[in-house]
């Protein structure tokens, strides 16, 4: 084997075994040069092939650094299925089994959506933290105006527009999180036994809110590359007196679907013509891996029919 390619397998190794993680720089082409007692030349052909093979890539006058290695190839699960009729929600059950699997180191975690504390960021959040704590004395630790401090809203507001949602500081709600918003959201239009769409499968969480209200929940198909089934929407809401379909139009909770532009349009016709309200819960909205993130359900909304929530649990800290 040529030694170039040998060394590109060295190198291979020393990042598959974590010793250069995602994203980090690899040593310079002299210091690897020694390191692996070989030529300077040879290391810089052994670079070019793991370039080539995407392994690493050059960023100008830096250097190499590590590339995001490449999923394996994976079938997608199958889409969930519509329900005939409207039902009372029981997460009991389905709560326990989770809670109890999280106890088993064995099992990987896929239950809940939890940010691993290496894509925290914690030095940041320590600076902001005690800056704040001097900054505002003990207002830091006061009541803010009930409905949430005025700086965070214009932040959010702000935020917002790469949604491409235009939204004014007095339709923004501060809450604790996505569970309590998405309460809200639901007390707010609903009542004890009316009927609301949710795609199916969907996290168990938006079950145990519909469930706490005493609102039953019809379950419309979705898949997991094109999102919640629109024919099988309107079926719903055909049959059933649907008061609100609760949703999540960018990379959905279990299935990762994203409903696409048009779509998006589409189920806002829908939600009109049939005179219900969308829930969008946009969580991952901003875990794009593109620099783009996807728009929002509510940025197309010109009729007054999407309640929108987010939170900031899955990237800035849950905490
Ligand atoms: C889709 C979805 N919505 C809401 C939540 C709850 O978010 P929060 O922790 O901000 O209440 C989660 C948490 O995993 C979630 O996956």
């Amino acid at each position: 084997m040529a030694l170039y390619r040998e060394v590109a397998g060295r190198i291979q190794q020393q990042i598959d075994s974590g010793l250069f993680s995602f994203g980090e720089r690899l040593p310079g082409v002299r210091k690897l040069s020694q390191s692996m007692d070989v030529s300077v030349s040879t290391v810089v052909q052994a670079q070019r092939l793991l370039e080539d093979n995407g392994v690493i890539a050059a960023r100008p006058r830096s250097g190499f650094y590590v590339c995001q290695p490449s999923m394996p190839e994976t079938t997608l699960p199958a889409a969930g299925l519509s329900a005939a009729q409207p039902v009372p929600v029981t997460t009991g059950e389905v709560t326990l089994f989770l809670g109890q699997l999280s106890q088993q180191k064995e099992c990987a975690q896929l239950g809940f959506a939890i940010p691993h504390t290496d894509f925290l960021p914690m030095r940041a959040l320590q600076k902001s933290l005690s800056s704040a704590v001097r900054q505002f004395d003990e207002r830091a630790a006061g009541y803010t105006s009930p409905g949430g401090n005025e700086a965070l809203k214009q932040q959010i507001a702000r935020r917002m527009r790469f949604a491409g949602s235009e939204v004014d500081t007095e339709d923004i709600l501060i809450t604790g999180g996505a569970q309590e918003a998405l309460t809200l959201a639901l007390r707010s239009i609903a009542e004890p036994g009316d009927v609301i769409a949710i795609e199916s499968p969907t996290y168990y969480g938006l079950l145990q809110a519909v469930e706490s209200l005493g609102m039953k929940a019809i379950e419309v198909a979705t898949d997991p590359v094109e999102g919640i089934s629109l024919p099988a929407l309107e079926m719903a809401a055909r049959q059933w007196p649907v008061k609100a379909c609760l949703l999540m139009p960018n990379f959905q909770n279990p299935l990762g679907a994203k409903l696409s532009d048009d779509n998006k349009e589409k189920i806002i016709g829908l939600a009109e013509r049939f005179d219900f309200m969308l829930i969008e819960d946009d969580i991952y909205g901003e875990l794009s891996q593109t620099d783009q993130r996807p728009r929002s359900l509510h940025s197309y909304d010109d009729c007054g029919r999407v309640i929108y929530y987010s939170s900031f649990s899955k990237t800035v800290s849950p905490g």
